[in-house]
């Protein structure tokens, strides 16, 4: 995989496992990346980019002209969790209660890489831009839907999009693929439930929220079993059912809350439907009143069907059959690029972070990114504007 390695990337790999390691110690949550973003945009300055700051809050835009053709993004997350770091490494973090547990810091320093190597070779026709999202996490909202509600499309529209990700488990230098919804949608759903509080001795003068509560939880188990497709994903968990404080006293209300998640777009709608209609014709039944509120979260990510086919080609023809995933499984956690998706055509794919043992989870206090993905993933970013912005067909394959 090592010959791989574009030669401009290698030369400043060092320095990039670097600044990789200076972001790690110094953690940044959802729009607070002021330090963070600031060194991204000194060093896309002193490279000769065009940079769009304070997008989104702390989001950058860096764009490079290479004359006529068309126009491709590249993204990167910025933000850390709030997570405490037991590492123990030289470079873990400085900030109590902060860490980059999801290796956005890695994925910042590899487009920077990238970016540092397409200043100086300028081997594409067309334009590019370079987006340094806040607040992925979804800590103080989504950053990426932030820098949408900026006019970030209008600002900077592309024909296409692409983003990356790491992922433990998967084996160091290769990437995975797939086409269509990659990534679960994730809402937040909470049930009030009204009813007639009382003595717990009298509950013919009640009308007993608790009780209206537990069986809408059995009830609630039946939209995937039944309504759904068992050939679909979704996933209905109620997290939390809060009500009442005494043995002997009916309380008047009852809270539930309720994590909802699916692969699909049409689905999504399914389990809202769902859920809200059960809600509300259950407590009827029992004559309360359910009162139901939906939080939309980041929707259902859809890779584009053809461009991640092509992107998929272009990782084999480069770094071989074997070390690339074309049909990865799709993943119940989510994304905000997904937003983006929505508006402009791309991918988001995945590179592997390494599968020894020991290796922990991403949102692990014991995670790191790995910097030997570093210089691999620099190096697919710039064959990818090479190949997407390439003067003749078939150029960046030479
Ligand atoms: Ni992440």
């Amino acid at each position: 995989m090592y010959s791989t390695i574009l030669p401009g990337i290698r030369r400043i790999s060092d320095e990039m496992v670097a600044l990789r390691r200076q972001i790690h110690a110094h953690p940044e949550l959802g729009f607070e990346e002021f330090n963070t973003s600031q060194l991204i945009i000194d060093k896309l300055q002193a490279w000769g980019y065009q940079v769009t700051t304070g997008i989104g809050g702390t989001g950058v835009v860096a764009s490079l002209h290479g004359g006529r053709g068309p126009v491709i993004g590249l993204r990167a997350d910025m933000d850390a969790l709030p997570i405490q770091e037991e590492t123990g490494l030289s470079w873990a973090s400085r900030i109590p209660g902060k860490m980059h547990a999801c290796g956005h810091d890695g994925h910042t320093a590899i487009l920077l890489a990238a970016a540092c190597e397409l200043a100086q070779s300028r081997r594409f026709h067309g334009t590019l831009h370079l987006f340094f999202q806040p607040a992925e996490e979804g800590h103080g909202g989504s950053g990426a839907k932030r820098m949408l509600d900026d006019g970030l499309f209008q600002r900077f529209p592309c024909d296409a999009i692409f983003a990356l990700h790491n992922m433990p488990g998967l084996a160091l230098g290769k990437l995975g693929f797939r086409a269509g919804p990659f990534m679960a949608s994730t809402d937040t759903i909470t049930i009030l439930i009204h009813g007639t509080g009382g003595h717990g001795a009298m509950p013919q003068h009640a009308v007993d929220p608790v009780v209206v509560a537990a069986s809408l939880v059995m009830a609630l188990q039946s939209i995937v079993s039944r309504n759904v497709s068992p050939l679909d994903m979704a996933v209905v968990t109620v997290g939390a059912v809060l009500a009442g404080d005494a043995a002997n006293v009916i309380p008047a209300t009852a809270e539930m809350r309720l994590t909802v998640r699916a692969l699909l777009p049409a689905t999504r709608q399914l389990l809202h439907q769902r859920i809200r209609l059960l809600a509300e014709q259950h407590a009827a039944g029992f004559g309360a009143r359910a009162e139901v509120r939906l939080q939309h979260g980041y929707p259902v990510l859809v890779n584009d069907d053809v461009i991640t086919r092509q992107l998929s080609l272009l990782a084999q023809e480069w770094l071989g059959a074997d070390n690339v995933i074309d049909e990865l499984a799709p993943l119940t956690g989510s994304e905000d690029f997904a937003y983006w998706l929505e508006q402009v055509p791309g991918c988001y794919f995945i590179i592997g972070n390494g599968d020894g043992e020991g290796g922990c989870m991403v949102h692990n206090p014991g995670y790191d990114f790995n910097d030997e993905a570093l210089p691999l993933a620099a190096s697919f970013w710039v064959r990818l504007v090479e190949y997407w912005l390439g003067p003749v067909e078939g150029e960046a394959q030479t």
